[in-house]
């Protein structure tokens, strides 16, 4: 059955839909002032301010469950930490208030502010380390492609679904040294290889609409906290995805264990990594293929935001012109 039947209770409050557009259009705008100074971190601490002060304006009781880090590694918007007026709905909020960092201070498309809200208990609390991916959009049957298959199947496996030739299909993979051999075994097997320098949530999303974009497939290994934002804006449209923690040494198998997670070699479905009544929100910082990223005016400021709430599957897209923000130049 559909989310559609979930009842009233169970769901978040609709109208919080909205209010998460403030949050992250203000993170954008912040840290969109900071576009091509080569300056990562303060572009990224200037979107964690905007976005934690927001966060801590709206009805909820929020619990971060993916955050700038651990307590005793990020001052703000760390893990376990409560947001919120602590007058609404228990939340978990994963946060990624300026994805694409490296984008942002080089002023290269791509980078988005984006976080995602939903019931308690039901967002994966990935710790950040990485996370072997792959997705893909809606309309396929069940299981088409799977993490454990070769490039080469999963390629062939989609390409016949889709009713294309192998040779018709493109992957997205970050273009990194660890995925050499994963981006010869896709040409070997007859597919085109896109390679993005950043921002795989975005990139997992672009599977979701392959008429537009020309993707897909995702493969490859990115950030697991990336990875439970894409699965939450991926479940609305009715993609697929897996995905399976990097657990590579005894440390990080201790930390995602204390984060609860049991087993450390898991296959995560997509509703696994987000399970219940799920909303995602993201604004363009850089001008990007998903987003426009934001426009300083004389007197307006411009932004674009695109948010995925997964009980009705409803994708809104919102152009902003702010007034008093370029007035009083505030953040
Ligand atoms: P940041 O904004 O934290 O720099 O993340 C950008 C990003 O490209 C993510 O989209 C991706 O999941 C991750 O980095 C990949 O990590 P790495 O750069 O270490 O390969």
């Amino acid at each position: 059955m559909t989310d559609l039947v979930v009842t009233e209770e169970k769901i978040i409050e609709r109208i919080l839909t909205m209010e998460l557009v403030r949050v992250t259009e203000r993170a954008a705008v912040s840290s969109a002032r900071l576009r091509g100074r080569g300056d990562e971190k303060a572009a990224d601490q200037a979107a964690v301010d905007a976005m934690r002060r927001e966060l801590n304006r709206l009805p909820i009781h929020g619990r971060v469950v993916i955050g700038e880090g651990e307590r005793d590694e990020a001052p703000m918007l760390f893990i376990g930490e409560e947001v919120g007026t602590k007058t609404g709905p228990a939340v978990d909020i994963a946060v990624d208030p300026l994805e694409g960092t490296t984008l942002c201070a080089k002023d290269m498309p791509g980078s988005i502010a984006v976080m995602a809200m939903a019931q308690a208990g039901t967002l994966l609390n990935a710790p950040d380390v990485y996370m072997d991916k792959i997705a893909i959009g809606p309309g396929y049957p069940k299981g088409v492609v799977d993490l454990d298959a070769s490039p080469i199947e999963n390629i062939n496996a989609l390409a016949k679904a889709k009713g294309v030739k192998p040779g018709e299909i493109t992957v997205l993979i970050l273009d990194r040294p660890r995925h050499a051999d994963l981006i010869s075994a896709c040409r070997k097997a007859g597919a085109a290889v896109r390679l993005i320098t950043d921002g795989d949530v975005a990139g997992v999303i672009f599977t979701t609409q392959p008429d537009a974009t020309g993707v897909d497939l995702y493969l490859g290994t990115g950030g697991a906290p990336e990875g439970v934002l894409a699965a939450g804006a991926l479940r609305c449209v009715g993609g697929q995805m897996q995905g399976r923690l990097i657990l590579d040494s005894q440390a990080k198998i201790e930390r995602a264990a204390k984060m609860g997670v049991k087993d450390p070699k898991k296959k995560y479905e997509m509703r696994e990594l987000a399970s219940g009544d799920v909303i995602v929100c993201a604004t363009g910082v850089t001008d990007g293929a998903l987003l426009q990223g934001v426009k300083f005016g004389k007197n307006v400021i411009e932004t674009e935001t695109i948010i995925y709430r997964s009980v009705t599957g409803t994708v809104r897209r919102i152009r902003a012109e702010h007034r008093e923000l370029a007035k009083f130049k505030l953040d």
